[in-house]
């Protein structure tokens, strides 16, 4: 029977966070994600004439390249805008900018400093506007995450994933969020000056409640990776908050993953991190480099996910079988 997939209901949408998408509409995305994964470099013509507007204020290796190559292989096109050659909040405002990308583009990629300016230019855009990273998120990351995660333990509900470090960052944050939507159990390692806000935790708890989802924060991390699934970190120092290096180095040093803390995950634990990687820093080498990594598998994975969502967001995706 042809039944109409969830993210079919993402068509015309803005995905600014993961909670953007409901469970139903994520895990669908997810299927789309595997079934594209699995068809690898073929060539389709699903967004022939197509034109993916990407801005970047801040770098970007994956983000921008992943968007790139999606946009080629679904048949449509991408332009990527960088640094001065445009100021939204500078030289105009996010509406304007907004409203002038609108006319030309079928979809908007846009990575910004602050998150404020993204919600004013998505409430002005009349196209999708997808969050290529901001302070407070990093969704299609945490798409592609968890694409990384059910491609090896082949589900994802009732798994436990350990986030050690910068706890409140944009990966953390969206990667938590979309965890508790597909019943995964979330446990924090940090400091006090890292740590989730409790609202945060009760926020994914809700969010997980149809699978008795538990969200807990630690400041040991060896409590907090205990017999998890995954363990994922992040840079300790995020774009834009270079001023504080040396203080989060400080806070942070304790919770280096490296093989000893590993071993207090399971046996079979993933090693997880978004990349760029500071080797030495929030990672040892031996773990990033070693067998229980899939940090390649998660940035390949930024690809697949991004295709699945360029197609929801853009065509009609009635009549696909879930
Ligand atoms: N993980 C990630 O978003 O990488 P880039 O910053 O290189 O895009
Ligand atoms: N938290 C990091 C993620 C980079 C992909 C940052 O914002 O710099």
């Amino acid at each position: 029977m042809v039944t109409l997939p969830a993210a079919a209901r993402l068509r015309g949408r803005n995905v600014l966070s993961v909670t953007d998408l409901g469970a139903d509409e994520l895990a669908s995305l997810l299927a789309l994600a595997q079934n594209l994964k699995a068809r690898g470099r073929e060539q389709m013509t699903l967004l022939r004439g197509k034109t993916l507007v990407m801005l970047f204020e801040k770098p970007s290796l994956r983000t921008r390249v992943s968007f790139e190559t999606g946009m080629t292989q679904l048949g449509g096109h991408a332009i990527a805008a960088t640094g001065t050659d445009f100021g939204i909040g500078t030289r105009e405002t996010p509406e304007d900018a907004a409203r002038v990308l609108s006319r030309y583009g079928d979809a908007i990629v846009y990575r910004t400093h602050a998150h404020e300016p993204l919600v004013r230019f998505a409430g002005a855009a009349t196209v999708p506007t997808i969050n290529a990273l901001s302070e407070a998120a990093h969704p299609c990351q945490a798409f592609a995450d968890l694409l990384t995660i059910r491609d090896r333990f082949g589900t994802l509900q009732g798994l436990r994933l350990a986030f050690v470090g910068d706890a409140r960052n944009n990966v953390a944050i969206s990667l938590a969020e979309a965890a508790a939507l597909c019943g995964m159990s979330i446990s924090f390692a940090a400091p006090p000056t890292h740590r989730p806000p409790d609202a945060f935790l009760a926020r994914l708890v809700k969010l997980g409640a149809p699978h008795g989802v538990q969200a807990r924060a630690f400041t040991s991390p060896v409590r907090a990776v205990r017999d998890v699934d995954v363990v994922y970190t992040d840079v300790w120092t995020s774009m834009g908050d270079e001023q504080f290096v040396e203080r989060n180095i400080a806070a942070l040093r304790p919770y280096q993953i490296d093989a000893a803390l590993m071993g207090a995950a399971a046996k079979h634990a993933l090693f997880m991190h978004c990349l760029p990687a500071h080797r030495g820093e929030e990672v040892t080498a031996e773990v990033i480099d070693g067998p229980q990594s899939v940090v390649f598998d998660q940035a390949e994975n930024r690809l697949h996910a991004q295709k699945a969502l360029l197609l929801a967001l853009l065509t009609d995706l009635r009549g696909l079988t879930e």
